[in-house]
């Protein structure tokens, strides 16, 4: 079978590089590769409404709550509804958890054999002032019977069981960044064509990483661990950068080096970050990447999860970092 690292060459375009490394699926029935299409679909509607938002009276709160207790924007709505129809019209999901959708979005597609975790929109707090927003996803496969409806195992599956996970980036351009195992691809949107291009072939991340992504203003309810890690960013001049949209974050961490923490606060003993869609899905594609993901202890993706809109603390990015990370709180027990 051919490796996607030998990637075909850049520009070539999504639909063609998805077609031409469909035998690397597991299962090789064509319908991961629809599920895909479908994401980045709705990806491009989502895309157009984003770059309208200031124009069409989009921007804003709705004035509701989500399943976390934050406030909801028309724009979090808008691409919940995007996403959730575009996979279950799509026919290949039967589950979606989203963190939009307090329950879980049983799609009704009994045959569809993969459920999916979604962020639908990330960093919104970010859309009002123009500054990069996100989606992340991550897609696994049903446990239970294919024709049967999806179960709560099928939906709580730990991180290392996903066969595919990515993210659009709505940046200076887009971009889709995705892993189905075999390493990481990058695609830019190129909106007068419509489609989505090969740019960024075989992503690695710099193995030393001299960038740190952290909300210092929390500083004083920090972890002693996290604390000390601050320090050593700070005793090496390591260079702090934080938009506060995780996919942002790390998408330049990734191209550049680097490690993004969310850690465990006083408000959000937790962490703040949702495991199903935020945590794993970036887990998979640094891993994939060459990178580390750990809530500080545990490596994120054997985290086994009880409940769809579970949180975890989070560190990703670069091994050397994310180690260093970890030696902290190794030092302290
Ligand atoms: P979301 O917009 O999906 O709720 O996620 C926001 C997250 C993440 O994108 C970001 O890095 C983090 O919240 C920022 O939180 P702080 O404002 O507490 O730093
Ligand atoms: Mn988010
Ligand atoms: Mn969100």
């Amino acid at each position: 079978m051919e490796d996607s690292r030998i990637a075909l060459p850049i520009g070539t375009a999504l639909d063609r590089f998805i077609k031409k490394y469909q035998d690397q699926f597991k299962y090789a029935t064509g319908e991961l590769s629809q599920l895909l299409r479908d994401l980045a679909l709705a990806g491009k509607v989502v895309n157009r409404e984003i770059n309208k938002a200031g124009l069409m009276n989009i921007g804003g709160a709705y004035g509701s709550i989500n399943p976390q207790g934050e406030e909801q924007q028309k724009l979090d709505i808008l691409t919940n509804i995007r996403f959730s129809r575009a996979l279950t019209k799509g026919g290949e999901v039967c589950g979606i958890i989203s963190e939009e959708s307090e329950e879980i979005i049983y799609t009704g597609n009994h045959d569809g054999n993969y459920v999916v975790a979604i962020d639908p929109l990330d960093g919104s707090s970010n859309i009002d002032v123009n500054v990069s927003i996100g989606t992340i996803f991550s897609v696994y496969r049903r446990k239970s019977k294919t024709g049967m409806p999806v179960t709560m195992e099928d939906m709580l599956q730990p991180g290392k069981e996903q066969v595919a996970a990515g993210y659009i980036l709505y940046g200076s351009s887009t971009m889709l960044v995705y892993t189905t195992g075999h390493g990481v691809n990058g695609f830019t949107y190129e909106p007068s064509l419509g489609e989505f291009f090969l740019s960024h072939p075989n992503m690695t991340i710099p193995e030393v990483g001299k960038i740190y992504s952290i909300n210092e203003g929390s500083y004083n309810s920090f972890e002693q661990p996290v604390k000390d890690f601050i320090e050593h960013c700070r005793d090496n001049n390591y260079s702090g950068r934080y938009i506060g949209s995780l996919v942002a974050d790390f998408h330049r961490n990734l191209l550049k080096g680097g490690i993004y923490i969310y850690p465990k606060t006083e408000k959000s003993p937790e962490g703040k970050l949702r495991l199903m869609y935020e945590c794993n899905c970036l887990a998979f594609i640094i891993e994939q990447a060459g990178g580390a993901a750990s809530d500080g202890v545990n490596r994120i993706m054997d985290i086994v999860p009880t409940e769809p809109h579970q949180k975890a603390p989070f560190f990703v990015g670069s091994k050397n970092l994310v180690e260093k990370a970890e030696s902290m709180y190794n030092q302290q027990s």
